[in-house]
């Protein structure tokens, strides 16, 4: 049986957040030491600058989030693990489908919505506009089966099927058409401050999110100050929004199930809830970022690693390239 390709990508933006790795990370380890599954998985810096970045700081935070990604488990071993900007097949093919790609499309994104009000309209970029093009590049290069992301990502994905099925209409079966992974559980980590917003690390308010590296006083401090609401009792409910949040994290963490958990705190309040939720939240990364300390300061390694992956990542991207050149009237060199 083929294995099914499965792809997945993450910003250079910054730290990842605990939603970073409940909704995306910790699903691709699983899903890289599964059989079943041919795993590629990209740090997209060129999504990255479609929002203004210190140079500098981008280095930092690329190299930071492969150390991440490899200290929770990715093993370069099992799975294709590389840096979008090697690979230049990328940048080519979203040219390409940037031709099939109607204005009209990008002006439903909620992403670009949302992200383009930060700026104003003199000021937004045509890259951030253009953003989810090449996501749909990137996922379609690996003619991939699944795309595990969390829940803001479905927008995206049901436009690169889109544009997939477009093209391979008006020029011949080409493209797979992939399908997002959405795990039911975890698939939207909220803010901890907001409830109503996803945790994101471009928040203005650092105590909306946690970072993978946080260390334990600063997730005390951030769970302590988490939004919950007057009721005072544990339960996992609609109307309890900043709790239902806590407890999804909660159960992440330690994987049990929701009853299991509310059983737990039935009669406690949500200080000695919140306690334990730091100490577990901080046991579960600190074998993270015990890795982490040692892969950021192996510079070698994390080279070697990034070169290998792109290697095997452009061999892989240049076939569907070729292949899509010849279709659309290029003459080959
Ligand atoms: P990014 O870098 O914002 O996030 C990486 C992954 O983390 C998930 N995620 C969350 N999941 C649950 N709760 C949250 N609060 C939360 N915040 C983030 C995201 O859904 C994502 O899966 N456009 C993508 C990167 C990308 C990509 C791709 C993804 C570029 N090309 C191709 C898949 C396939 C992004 O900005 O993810």
């Amino acid at each position: 049986m083929d294995k099914k390709i499965v792809f997945s990508g993450i910003q250079p933006s910054g730290e990842p957040t605990i939603g970073n790795y409940i909704g995306a990370i910790r699903n691709w380890v699983e899903i890289q030491n599964n059989e079943d599954y041919d795993s590629i998985y990209c740090i997209v810096d060129m999504h990255a600058i479609t929002v203004p970045q210190v140079p500098k700081d981008l280095r930092k935070h690329t190299l930071e989030v492969l150390s991440l990604l490899l200290a929770t488990g990715l093993d370069p071993e099992k799975t294709t693990l590389f840096i979008q900007s090697h690979v230049s097949a990328h940048a080519e093919l979203n040219w390409v489908l940037n031709s099939l790609t109607y204005m009209g499309q990008l002006n439903r994104m909620t992403q670009y919505k949302d992200k383009s009000k930060r700026f104003e309209d003199s000021s937004i970029n045509s890259g951030l506009f253009t953003y989810p093009v090449l996501m749909a590049a990137d996922i379609l290069l690996y003619q991939t089966d699944y795309v595990p992301v969390g829940e803001d990502q479905r927008q995206h994905l049901e436009l690169s099927r889109d544009i997939a099925e477009r093209f391979n209409n008006r020029y011949s079966e080409t493209f797979k058409v992939p399908e997002a992974l959405i795990k039911k559980e975890g698939a939207r980590i909220m803010s901890l401050q907001d409830p109503e917003s996803k945790m994101s690390k471009s928040d203005s308010n650092e105590d909306s999110y946690i970072l993978l590296l946080d260390n334990g006083d600063a997730i005390r401090r951030k769970i302590k100050r988490a939004v919950t609401d007057s009721e005072g009792v544990v339960a996992y409910n609609d109307q309890q929004k900043g709790l239902k949040n806590l407890i999804d994290i909660y159960s992440a963490f330690t994987n049990e199930g929701l009853d299991t958990i509310v059983a737990r705190y039935n009669g406690k309040g949500y200080g000695v809830f919140k306690e334990d939720l730091s100490e577990v939240v901080a046991e579960g990364l600190r074998p993270i970022q015990e890795r982490y300390k040692d892969l950021i300061n192996n510079k070698d390694y994390l080279e070697k690693v990034y070169k290998e992956g792109a290697e095997k990542a452009e061999y892989r991207a240049m076939k569907t390239l070729r292949k899509v050149y010849k279709k659309i009237g290029f003459i080959p060199r």
